[in-house]
């Protein structure tokens, strides 16, 4: 199925497109933040708590050993999806924050030991290497240019024998820029130093091979992509991960406990501490083979062609600041900008208002690269497979409205 056709029948599986507030459909622009559901997902959920639950590795009656498989098996389909080597390579946690705070406290980095990441990085990917600070471990940031892209070249010249591990984000969720991970990740591996992506933009919205990108370490969260909130993604490089200490103590991790310690079982359990989120985990399975079934690569096609559509009609506006390329094919489904004169928070408030367009509006957890630019915050659409150009076209209407009238 292609185009329009694929279009409509995608926006049929998703049940908040029949909400209506103040009388009008929504419209959905927020995706970078977080995306909606297919009813697959939502049933799936149901579901399990209804006919499948238990608490999980820890009965040995059918129904717990039900709960655990159903649970493992979202384990392997994650690894399929990225192209990891199998489940040991796939770390759940609560989110991608969690996901970049496990590897920045556990890789066990050392006084002196220096990180490398690039100015446009959100908080999650800044602040778990910022805390490391404390321990004697110094930060460096790559800089990005007046275009919202990283200047590479001045990558080798960051590159010290203490650097351990380079840090980056794979699209940017303010500046829509996607990052040349792969040539990244080349560099990082010739100078033996790991490569952790940032994922939680990228992973959603295209065809992502780990072994393609060159990383060690991908960070994602299941609610950016059709799944539920609570369950997020740490793919790590076995050969790592066995030789990193835990995250967190508690059960499941364990394999032996006396009163003189323990020994920590085996991978991904050794860093899923305490009961997980079962349910949440399941029904993420179930959102990979939603996704699957549509094909990443339409999903992608998708997504440029609306990019493409929405920046060509914004860069006619007057009076419109746009961040980040003005070229569609370096950049990923969102776009953030200014309307000159006017507060961001200002512009979301009215498009919500007067036509249920939901869009983020402030620093959208990437303070520095807004300080560096300039401005306290901007707003941001963001797209997802079920948006539509005609959804566009009612947003640029109402914007073009706003900028005649406050602008
Ligand atoms: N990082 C998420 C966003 O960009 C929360 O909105």
């Amino acid at each position: 199925m292609r185009g329009e056709k694929m279009n409509e029948s995608i926006r049929k599986d998703f049940p908040f497109l029949k909400r209506k507030i103040r009388g009008k459909p929504i419209i959905y622009f927020d995706n970078t933040a977080s995306t909606q559901k297919p009813q697959v997902m939502i049933d799936a959920l149901k579901d399990f708590y209804e006919n499948h639950y238990a608490n999980i590795h820890r009965g040995i009656y059918t129904l717990s050993q039900e709960a655990s498989e159903m649970y493992e098996k979202a384990h392997d389909k994650v690894a399929k999806f990225i192209g990891a080597r199998g489940r040991e390579e796939i770390i759940f946690t609560r989110n991608t924050t969690e996901s970049l705070n496990l590897v920045a406290h556990s890789l066990n980095l050392k006084k002196g030991d220096e990180v490398i990441i690039t100015e446009m990085e959100h908080h999650s990917n800044m602040i778990p290497w910022m805390m490391l600070k404390d321990k004697g471990v110094k930060l460096k940031f790559l800089e990005v240019d007046k275009n919202g892209e990283i200047v590479l070249d001045k990558l080798p010249s960051l590159i010290t024998k203490n650097t351990k591990v380079i840090s980056c984000v794979h699209m940017s969720n303010f500046l829509g820029t996607i990052n040349p991970v792969e040539k990244i990740g080349k560099i990082a591996k010739e100078n033996g130093i790991i490569f952790v992506v940032d994922g939680a933009q990228s992973v959603p919205h295209m065809p992502i091979n780990v072994k393609k990108i060159n990383c060690d370490f991908l960070a994602f969260s299941a609610h950016k992509m059709c799944g539920p909130t609570g369950i997020g993604v740490l793919y790590g490089k076995k050969e790592i991960l066995e030789n990193m200490k835990p995250f967190l103590g508690g059960g499941d991790m364990i394999n032996e406990v006396d009163y003189e310690g323990y020994t920590t079982h085996t991978l991904p359990w050794k860093f899923e501490a305490g009961t997980a989120n079962i349910a949440d985990g399941y029904a993420f399975g179930v959102a990979i083979d939603y996704l699957s079934k549509i094909g990443m690569d339409n999903i992608w096609k998708h997504e440029q062609k609306l990019t493409k559509f929405v920046l060509e009609k914004l860069m006619q506006m007057k009076n419109v600041e746009i961040y980040g390329p003005l070229d569609w094919k370096k950049r990923g489904g969102l776009v953030s900008f200014n309307v000159k004169g006017m507060e961001a928070h200002d512009v979301a408030g009215i498009l919500d208002n007067r036509a249920n367009i939901c869009v983020r509006s402030g620093h959208h957890c990437a303070m520095p690269m807004h300080k560096k630019l300039g401005v306290n915050g901007s707003v941001r659409a963001s797209f997802y497979l079920y948006n539509t150009e005609k959804e566009i076209e009612v947003f640029i209407k109402h914007l073009n409205e706003i900028v005649n009238v406050f602008g």
